[in-house]
């Protein structure tokens, strides 16, 4: 048996085999393992006697449910009216060169996935990210290229 295959054991174990259980497991493997691999919903599939399309389909109803690989930490950039009038672009531009990739993709150490976000609701406050759980407000180029740098070193 995988890890994979464990980890939906031990999820549909712990929230139950049906179908009320369906997001929490799907939660519960993003957390750790950071997406949803098609052997995850596959087995998850197996296990709540589901089809493979409604797993399919749930996972791509609720966007938060990433359906591929993603970076240990990933960074989203509020893309919202108020942030993008405070300079979300020149962040972004910012940490595109940082971490020489674009928006949507994963460095190739697979340490950081940089993408963008609706409101996150600290507009009085913005151009806002998020990294991981972690709101950083009021950015300016160099304090977003601090607050990365910051991963950097602690996760290395
Ligand atoms: Fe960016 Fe609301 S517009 S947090």
């Amino acid at each position: 048996m995988s890890n994979t295959e464990i980890l939906v054991k031990e999820l549909t174990e712990k929230y139950g085999k049906n179908r009320d259980s369906l997001l929490p497991v799907l939660q519960g493997i993003v957390e750790k393992e950071s997406y949803l691999s098609e052997e995850a919903m596959i087995s998850i599939a197996k296990e709540l006697d589901l089809s493979a399309a409604e797993v399919y389909g749930t996972a791509s109803f609720y966007t938060f449910l990433d359906t591929i690989p993603r970076g240990k930490n990933i960074i989203r950039v509020c893309k919202t009216i108020t942030c993008h009038m405070k300079g979300k672009d020149e962040i972004i531009k910012t940490l595109e060169k940082l971490l020489n990739i674009k928006v949507g993709e994963t460095t190739h150490d697979n340490e950081f996935t940089l993408l963008t976000a609706n409101c996150l609701g600290w507009c009085h406050k913005g151009p806002v990210m998020l990294v991981n759980n972690e709101v950083y407000p009021e950015l300016t180029p160099d304090k977003a290229v601090e607050i990365i740098n910051s991963y950097i070193k602690t996760t290395k």
